[in-house]
C-alpha cells in the first residue's frame, strides 16, 4: 500500500506554518512502527521536495539534485530515508520531468539563442503562436521571452516551461539525474503529467470541439501535445535504466480527458517493458456507484493483461477528496468505509491519500486565502486545489499540525483527527488499519486472483484466490439491504464486516443479506 504525502501538509516542525521533512520523519510511527496499532504503509509517494520557486508548489523545480529550504536539507532527506527503510516504508519521489521552473538554470542559459542549451526546451521563433496549444492551467501554452526574443511552450504556467524530450542532451541529463536519486537508494518515481513529454514535431493545431462544456483546455482534443508515439520508446529505455537496479519502480501519471478511457494510462505500461504502474483516472471521476466500479475494473484488468499490476486510488493532490464526492450527507460514515475496503481488496497496489483514513473533509478556502495558482486563475469557476491539500489533522481541538500560522486555513474539524480515532475500534482509522493488516498478512488478498461475479446491480461482488484459500468481497453502494444467493455453511469465517455495531451476518431465505453501504470480507470453504 501506498500513502501519499503532500509534505507542505504532514506536518510542521519548524513552526514555519508549511510540513517539512523533519516533521515527516517525527510521524513515522504513525505510518508504520511494525504492529497493527500503525497504518501498515509499505511505501510513501512523496510530492515534491526538491528546489523551487513554489509558483506550483513544488511542481515547477529549479534544481533536481536539492532539497527546498522550506522542505529542509539533504540531510534531513537522507534521514528520512533511513529512518523510513528501517520500518520498512519505501520512498517514492516525485519527478517533474516534462517541465521545469522558469527559474532552473537550463532554461535560463536556454533563453540565450547562442548557448549550448538553446534547443533544451520548446522554443518558436516567429511572430504569433504557432497554433492554438493551451496550457491547463488557462490561457495560451505560448509565452513570450523578452530575452530569447521568441515564443516558449508552456502546458502549465508560464513559470513551467516544457523541455524538448527530443533533445538527445536533454535525455541524457535526466537520466543522470533519476540514477542520482537511485544511487542515493530511493525505491520509486511518481511520474508528473507522464504523457505529455513529446509534442508533435510539426506543430499542428489541435482540433476543438465547440459544443463541449467545460474549460477551453478540455474543449481540445490533445491530439498534437500529448501521448505522441515516441514516448513508449522513452518509457523502453527507462525502465532499463531503473530495472538496472534492484527492486524499484515508475508509476506514471497519465492525464486523459473525461471522453478518454483506461486504454492510454494502460498502454504505457506496454508488456510489463514500459511503466511499472500507471495512475486509471477514470476511477476519481467514477461516481459512488457499484457498476460504473464493476465495469471500471473489468476493463483495466482487461486493458493491462495478465502481464501488468494494476493499481487503484480514489483521492489525490489534484482532486476532490472522495469523501466530499461520494457525499458527506447521511451514510456519508459508510460509504467511506465501503470505498476503502474497495482499495484495500481489490487486485492491485492501493494508492491512499493522506488523512483519507481519518475522513478528512475537504475544506472550503476563501478567495483571500486561495494559494493554488489554478484556483486564483479560475476563481469562481473553479476554485482550484487548496481544499484537498488542507494540513493534517493529528489531534482535536488543536491540530497539532503547526505551532506556528498554517500556509493553508488548518480549522479543526470535531471527529477528525488521528488522536480522536486512534483508540475507537469502531473509527474509519481502525477499519482502514484492519483491512491493511489483513491484507497484508492474506496472499489472497495482496497477490490473489480476481473474479468479479454477478450479482444485483447494486452490490460489486469479487472473489480473490490464492491456491486453496477463497475470499469473497461484498460491497453494497446502495442506501437500502441488498441480498447475494450464498449460505451459512460456505462461509469459513468473517474477516471484516464494516457494520461496527451489528457484527453478525443475515439471512433472508438462504441468502447473505447486506445492510445499505454494508462490506463484508468473508473467507470461503475451499470448493
Ligand atoms: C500534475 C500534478 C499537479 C501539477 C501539474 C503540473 O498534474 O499532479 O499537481 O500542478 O502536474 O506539474
Amino acid at each position: 500500500m501506498v500513502y501519499q504525502i503532500y509534505p507542505r501538509s504532514f506536518q510542521d516542525a519548524n513552526d514555519d506554518g508549511i510540513g517539512d521533512l523533519r516533521g515527516l520523519i517525527e510521524r513515522l510511527d504513525y505510518l508504520n512502527d511494525g504492529t497493527e496499532q500503525s497504518l501498515g504503509v509499505d511505501a510513501i509517494w512523496l510530492s515534491p521536495v526538491f528546489e523551487s520557486p513554489m509558483a506550483d508548489f513544488g511542481y515547477d523545480i529549479s534544481d533536481y539534485r536539492a532539497i527546498d529550504p522550506v522542505f529542509g536539507t539533504m540531510e534531513d532527506f537522507d534521514a528520512l530515508l533511513a529512518a523510513a527503510h528501517q520500518r520498512d516504508i519505501r520512498i517514492v519521489i516525485d519527478l517533474v520531468l516534462n517541465h521545469t521552473s522558469s527559474l532552473h538554470p537550463w532554461f535560463i542559459e536556454s533563453a540565450d539563442a547562442e548557448s549550448e542549451k538553446a534547443d533544451w526546451y520548446l522554443w518558436y521563433e516567429g511572430e504569433e503562436p504557432p497554433n492554438n496549444w493551451l496550457s491547463c492551467f488557462g490561457g495560451t501554452g505560448w509565452s513570450w521571452h523578452n530575452t530569447r526574443k521568441a515564443w516558449y511552450f508552456h502546458s502549465f504556467l508560464p513559470e513551467q516551461p516544457d523541455l524538448n524530450w527530443r533533445n538527445p542532451a536533454v535525455k541524457q541529463a535526466i537520466r543522470e539525474m533519476m540514477e542520482f536519486w537511485l544511487d542515493k537508494g530511493v525505491d520509486g518515481f511518481r511520474l508528473d503529467v507522464a504523457n505529455l513529454y513529446f509534442k508533435s514535431a510539426g506543430l499542428e493545431s489541435n482540433p476543438v470541439d465547440v459544443f463541449r462544456i467545460g474549460r477551453p483546455y478540455d474543449r481540445q482534443f490533445h491530439r498534437y501535445d500529448r501521448d505522441q508515439p515516441e514516448l513508449h520508446a522513452l518509457y523502453r529505455e527507462m525502465r532499463q535504466w531503473v530495472d538496472a537496479y534492484d527492486d524499484r519502480m515508475m508509476v506514471g501519471e497519465i492525464m486523459i480527458a473525461d471522453i478518454d478511457n483506461a486504454t492510454i494510462p494502460a498502454s504505457y505500461c506496454g508488456n510489463n517493458d514500459q511503466l511499472h504502474l500507471t495512475f486509471n483516472f477514470e476511477m476519481l471521476r467514477a461516481p459512488f456507484d457499484a457498476s460504473t466500479f464493476r465495469q471500471i475494473i473489468a476493463k483495466w484488468i482487461d486493458l493491462l493483461g495478465p502481464e501488468n499490476w494494476p493499481n487503484y486510488t480514489l483521492s489525490n493532490h489534484d482532486v476532490k477528496r472522495h469523501v466530499f464526492r461520494y457525499g458527506t450527507g447521511p451514510g456519508g460514515h459508510q460509504r467511506a468505509r465501503l470505498a476503502a475496503c474497495l482499495l484495500l481488496t481489490v487486485r492491485g497496489t492501493p494508492f491512499l491519500y493522506y488523512g483519507e483514513e481519518i475522513g478528512m473533509p475537504e475544506q472550503r478556502v476563501a478567495r483571500d486565502d486561495i494559494q493554488d495558482p489554478v484556483g486564483k486563475y479560475y476563481w469562481p469557476l473553479y476554485p482550484g486545489r487548496d481544499g484537498c491539500r488542507r494540513p493534517m489533522m493529528w489531534n482535536y481541538p488543536n491540530n497539532h499540525f503547526t505551532q506556528g500560522i498554517s500556509w493553508l486555513p488548518d480549522e479543526p474539524v470535531d471527529g477528525h483527527s488521528v488522536t480522536q480515532q486512534t483508540d475507537n475500534p469502531n473509527s474509519l482509522l481502525s477499519w482502514y488499519r484492519k483491512l491493511i493488516w489483513l491484507r497484508k498478512r492474506t496472499p489472497a488478498l495482496n497477490k490473489g486472483d480476481v473474479q468479479l461475479l454477478d450479482s444485483d446491480e447494486e452490490l460489486l461482488v469479487y472473489e480473490r484466490r490464492h491456491l486453496a484459500k477463497r475470499i469473497l468481497i461484498l460491497l453494497n453502494f446502495s442506501a437500502n439491504c441488498r441480498t447475494f444467493p450464498l449460505n451459512e455453511e460456505s462461509i469459513a469465517q468473517c474477516l471484516a464486516n464494516s457494520d461496527a455495531e451489528n457484527p453478525s451476518l443475515n439471512y433472508e431465505h438462504n441468502e447473505l443479506m447486506l445492510g445499505g453501504y454494508q462490506a463484508l470480507v468473508l473467507e470461503l470453504y475451499p470448493d
